[in-house]
């Protein structure tokens, strides 16, 4: 590797996001905790508020408070033992009180993939546009990740107006960054401490030592820079979702992971710098919360969303096992991650040239004739160790002996990152490394300088063969070149996490999907020891997987949408980027997983993104203020919580007599999910459309896309609108013809006019 230690570690935390999840998960224990007390007040919340509730439990310790929030949420994080949280908790405004828990990053031709490759019907109606990457020049993404690279070419600000005048952020001065570091591109840039870390001094700075902050800022809103690759690969031209919109930086993750306690501060200030969008490439694993009240993205994201800002979050990268997905409370638009049309092959030749088709990035050449040999690692087992381990390349598993100077096939259905097998082979001697592994490979794993590739286990059963009828068996591993156009795509990656949420099956999670495998965009120049931009061989871009990547696509877009109407809520948002969206790949035929099956609403949503038609849904699904305080009473929280909560409760607001989780169904969500349907009951949910396509009469019908097992009926089967603005709902009544749905079933309703197909997707089950 070329890069430190540290870097080394990130790398590895990148691509295993959930290997390591520290924080209070058990809770009961000193550290930091943070006390939750609902909406901030107009003007802001108090800290010296904060600070007597603080000092009215630690009567002598000083230097306890470690962040006070005081826009649009209030609270504080505060360094206390487990008996004074339980002492705040008891106190009147106290909504939760819960230890800070660490959050990890979501990673593991794609603007132009998107809009050539998926959209097979184009939108070509006369009020198209095509070219909005020129517009969203006021439109502000703040971006709450590891920093930024100031430096990139993607954040030039050259040709850009004036830093908008709502714009009310700040350019902190810290270590290797100052206010120059910030343009009409990047217009602020804050940092917050990362994770409480005993062992080791983390400097507080907006600059990106890691590189992932750096990637999915100019995934959302990089210009375009001509002649990108990395080194040498996937070259062409880089750009994000929305070239002409701005980015805030708020720097809250380390090495050590993403605190909650700064998370919240971020989104505090973002609420008061004035951004549109937020964009967070990070999460925990869907069963680490119990409930929103204790997960501060969730808590951020609300008030953000009563603030106006759209708040975007990756799935998570746990897939593909169900009810892996994360950040799946009803006001975050949750992104799910696809494959696009390019990948990175690196095949292996063996015996008297037979090819084997290998997917990989390594820049290494051992020559193209098989003439090293070969072993499989089963057969280097050492004296003592489990046959398991060994043939998986497990480290203190193998002979180093018997692969010195050879190739080496590893298995990989152990669940160990492939790095630690690349370090451990290479440790030993081998030259090489083959693994057989049909679950990864479009995520294109980059080996650097180690000839290390992947093979589909069918492919492997020949290699296997040819191992067993000879002696001596030899083969080369070729280095990477670039396939476009590759078919199917999109897929959903495999990784990507998978539906249904495990706190709310009435909603319908994740959302929408978009690329998320083998992104390139750009990178930090840190070379693990100073901050520089001259280091050789350190790549300006660098190609990365993960819902991460995934989720400031959609960012973008979001961003897009606001800049073409500025007055739409988060939620209008939301609907447009989702009933637009994309089921079918570039065959024509239905989007699948990776490995080949049919994909449902679990595995992406309402679809693939469509940059093309989101920008024009016709009609939206609104979720207002009222919907999402509904959702929270039948989730369970009564009417005194919820005035706490939100500052959106209007005077004589009480949760609707019979509060139960299936009334959940009926908030006015972009998606339909609808549970607990058991004998031949029926269920009615209604839905509200709203005009957003202009003037003008214009009348939609419906098409009803039903799995068997199931009737659905809807009326009115027309809507008729004849202005702008105006709200017409409708009734949809589910009826299973069985007597007990044995398995989720999933479908669409989509309302047509001459213009515009509005698809909001359905899931139906049983208990
Ligand atoms: C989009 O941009 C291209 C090239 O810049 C231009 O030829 C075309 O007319 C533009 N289309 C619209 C709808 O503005
Ligand atoms: C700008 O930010 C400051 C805090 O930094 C806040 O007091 C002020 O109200 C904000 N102004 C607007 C217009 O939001
Ligand atoms: C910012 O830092 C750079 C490099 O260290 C320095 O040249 C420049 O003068 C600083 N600018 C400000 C405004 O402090
Ligand atoms: C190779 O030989 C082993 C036993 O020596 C056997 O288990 C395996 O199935 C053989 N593989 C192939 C592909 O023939
Ligand atoms: C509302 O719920 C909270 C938290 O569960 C509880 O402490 C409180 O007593 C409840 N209030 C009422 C009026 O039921
Ligand atoms: C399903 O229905 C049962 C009985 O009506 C009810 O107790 C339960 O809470 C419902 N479950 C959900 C998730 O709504």
């Amino acid at each position: 590797m070329r890069y430190s230690t540290l870097c080394y570690v990130l790398f590895l935390i990148l691509f295993d996001a959930f290997l390591v999840e520290s924080g209070a998960a058990g809770g009961e224990k000193d550290g930091v905790y943070i006390v939750y007390m609902g909406a901030a007040t107009e003007h802001g919340s108090s800290k010296n508020e904060h600070a007597q509730l603080l000092s009215s439990v630690l009567k002598r310790r000083k230097n306890a408070l470690v962040h006070s929030y005081e826009h649009g949420i209030s609270g504080f994080a505060a360094r206390l033992s487990a008996a004074e949280a339980k002492s705040i908790a008891k106190n009147p405004g106290v909504v939760s009180v819960f230890p800070d828990p660490v959050y990890q990053l979501h990673t593991t031709r794609s603007w132009d993939f998107l809009k050539y490759g998926t959209d097979v019907k184009i939108d070509l109606s006369p009020n198209s546009d095509s070219n909005l990457s020129s517009r969203g020049n006021d439109v502000i993404i703040g971006i709450l990740d590891t920093g930024i690279w100031p430096e990139s070419k993607s954040f030039s600000d050259k040709d850009m107006d004036p830093i908008p005048s709502s714009w009310n952020g700040t350019c902190v001065k810290a270590q290797d960054f100052n206010s120059s570091n910030c343009n009409r591109k990047i217009i602020g840039a804050r940092s917050y401490n990362g994770p409480e870390d005993d062992d080791d001094e983390i400097v507080n700075t907006p600059r990106d030592m890691n590189g992932h902050g750096t990637h999915v800022a100019s995934t959302a809103a990089g210009i375009m820079v001509p002649g990108a690759s990395y080194h040498g690969l996937a070259s062409g031209t880089a750009k994000g979702g929305s070239p002409g919109s701005r980015i805030a930086v708020y720097r809250i993750c380390t090495p050590y992971g993403c605190a909650g306690s700064s998370i919240l501060a971020a989104f505090s200030d973002a609420i008061i710098d004035g951004v549109d969008i937020l964009s967070l490439s990070l999460g925990s694993p869907a069963s680490r919360f119990s409930d929103f009240k204790e997960d501060p993205i969730a808590i951020g994201a609300f008030h953000a969303v009563e603030n106006g800002i759209t708040v975007v979050c990756s799935a998570g990268n746990e897939g593909p096992s169900e009810k892996t997905v994360s950040n799946d409370a009803p006001w975050i638009l949750t992104v799910a991650a696809t494959t696009i049309d390019r990948r990175f092959k690196s095949n292996v030749v063996f015996d008297k040239n037979k090819v084997i088709k290998g997917e990989a990035i390594n820049f290494a050449n051992i020559g193209k004739s098989p003439v090293h040999p070969l072993i499989y690692a089963k057969s280097a087992k050492k004296a003592g160790a489990d046959e398991r381990d060994a043939r998986n390349c497990y480290p203190d598993s193998m002979d180093g002996k018997k692969i010195k100077g050879k190739i080496v096939i590893c298995d990989n259905d152990e669940d160990i990152n492939s790095y630690y097998k690349m370090d451990e082979v290479r440790t030993l001697g081998a030259i090489g490394a083959v693994l057989v592994d049909d679950k990864k490979r479009g995520d294109a794993s980059e080996f650097d300088e180690f000839p290390m590739t992947s093979i589909s286990s069918r492919d492997a059963v020949e290699i296997f063969a040819y191992l067993n009828s000879t002696k001596n068996p030899v083969a080369t591993i070729l280095p990477t070149t670039v396939v476009s156009q590759y078919k199917p795509a999109p897929t959903v990656s495999y990784f990507s996490s998978r539906g249904p949420s495990s706190i709310s099956r009435n909603i319908l999670k994740p959302d929408i999907a978009a690329p998320g495998s083998n992104i390139l965009a750009a990178w930090t120049a840190y070379n693990g020891e100073a901050a520089t931009d001259k280091t050789k061989n350190i790549p300006k871009f660098k190609i990365m997987s993960g819902t991460s990547m995934a989720c400031p696509h959609v960012s973008g877009l979001a961003a897009e949408i606001k800049s073409r109407y500025p007055s739409w809520s988060p939620s209008a948002i939301k609907s447009a980027i989702m009933t637009t969206a994309s089921q079918i790949n570039n065959m024509k035929g239905p989007l699948t997983a990776e490995l080949g099956a049919i994909a449902t609403a679990y595995d992406y949503g309402a679809g693939e993104i469509s940059t093309n038609r989101a920008s024009q849904p016709g009609l939206v699904y609104e979720t207002t203020a009222i919907d999402y305080l509904n959702f929270l009473c039948y989730h369970g929280y009564n009417k005194s919580t919820i005035k706490v909560i939100s500052k959106k409760v209007p005077a004589g607001f009480a949760c609707p007599k019979e509060s139960k989780a299936d009334l959940i169904s009926n908030i006015n969500y972009p998606s339909i999910a609808v549970f607990n349907l058991t004998g031949k009951h029926s269920r009615s949910i209604t839905r509200t459309l709203t005009n957003v396509a202009g003037g003008g009469e214009t009348t939609y019908s419906v098409t009803i896309e039903a799995p068997t097992g199931l009737t659905v009926t809807v009326s009115p089967t027309r809507l008729q609108f004849t202005k702008n603005g105006q709200r017409l709902s409708y009734h949809i009544i589910f009826t299973p013809t069985v007597s007990s749905l044995q398995k989720d079933m999933f479908g669409s309703i989509t309302w047509t006019n001459k213009k515009f197909n509005v698809r909001a997707p359905f899931v139906v089950g049983g208990r």
